[in-house]
């Protein structure tokens, strides 16, 4: 069984754009899970761009099954995760131009300040994953510097613009979760997976777990717009009656 987190980072997004109060990711993450995820998955963000302190710290009281906080290895971050403790901490690179988070973490280029997070947060007695490119160095490193598991980046399968790309990308990504078991890794994977691409990287043996956000945020917008349209109508009908 490969664990789903649901990444709802994007119901915040729609919050933020009118800095208002609803969508409310706590209730898109108690429905998630009603739903069977497995756990739930945000991105506490420098820019807080869309999560915000507060989602993370009502995520901790709401979701009692597995609570994967995103973060760069900025200190002011670091800091809430340990007072939050969420279950798993999985780092990723940031900056702030990007439309999300591009490429994995270079863990190799950065392995004193990623050592320093994952001291903090392993103090805390938080499990650390680190979100990296399938890349054999960056798998070596990581298992040098103590991590539980690493989430290999997909976007490079999931952007393939040809068949054979995706073939030789589908290639790595087996190739890296085989070499991250042998050293004692867990391996999760996510970025960029929809219901489509999803099905050839689930085939592929020793992968646990999978975070996976835009595309279940779109299709909840689209699967749930003939419902709220309808319950408008509703509302607008029974003031006139
Ligand atoms: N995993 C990591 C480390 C991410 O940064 C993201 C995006 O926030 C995801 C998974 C989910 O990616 P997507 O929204 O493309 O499904």
């Amino acid at each position: 069984m490969i664990r789903l987190g649901v990444n709802i980072d994007h119901v915040a997004t729609v919050r933020q754009a009118r800095r208002a109060l609803e969508p409310d990711p706590v209730a898109a993450a108690v429905l998630a899970i009603l739903g069977g995820a497995d756990g739930i998955t945000v991105h506490l963000r420098e820019d807080r761009r869309h999560i915000q302190d507060r989602d993370v710290r009502l995520l901790r009281q709401v979701v009692t099954t597995l609570l994967n906080l995103e973060l760069s290895v900025a200190d002011e971050i670091v800091g809430i995760a340990c007072e939050v403790k969420p279950d798993q901490a999985t780092l990723v690179p940031e900056r702030r131009e990007e439309l999300t988070t591009e490429g994995g973490l270079d863990v190799v280029t950065h392995q004193a300040a990623v050592a320093k997070a994952m001291e903090q947060l392993q103090a805390a007695g938080i499990a650390v994953a680190l979100f990296i490119d399938p890349d054999l160095r960056q798998i070596e490193v990581a298992k040098i510097l103590g991590a539980k598991a690493i989430e290999i980046q997909t976007a490079s399968y999931s952007e393939a613009k040809t068949l054979t790309t995706r073939q030789q990308q589908l290639n790595t990504l087996q190739e890296a979760t085989d070499y991250a078991r042998q050293h004692g890794l867990h391996v999760h994977m996510g970025h960029g997976l929809n219901y489509e691409n999803v099905r050839e990287v689930a085939q592929i043996p020793g992968v646990e777990e999978f975070n996976i956000g835009h595309s279940i945020v779109s299709r909840a917008v689209l699967v749930g717009m003939e419902r709220a349209v309808r319950e408008m109508k509703d509302a607008i009908r029974e003031a006139r009656a």
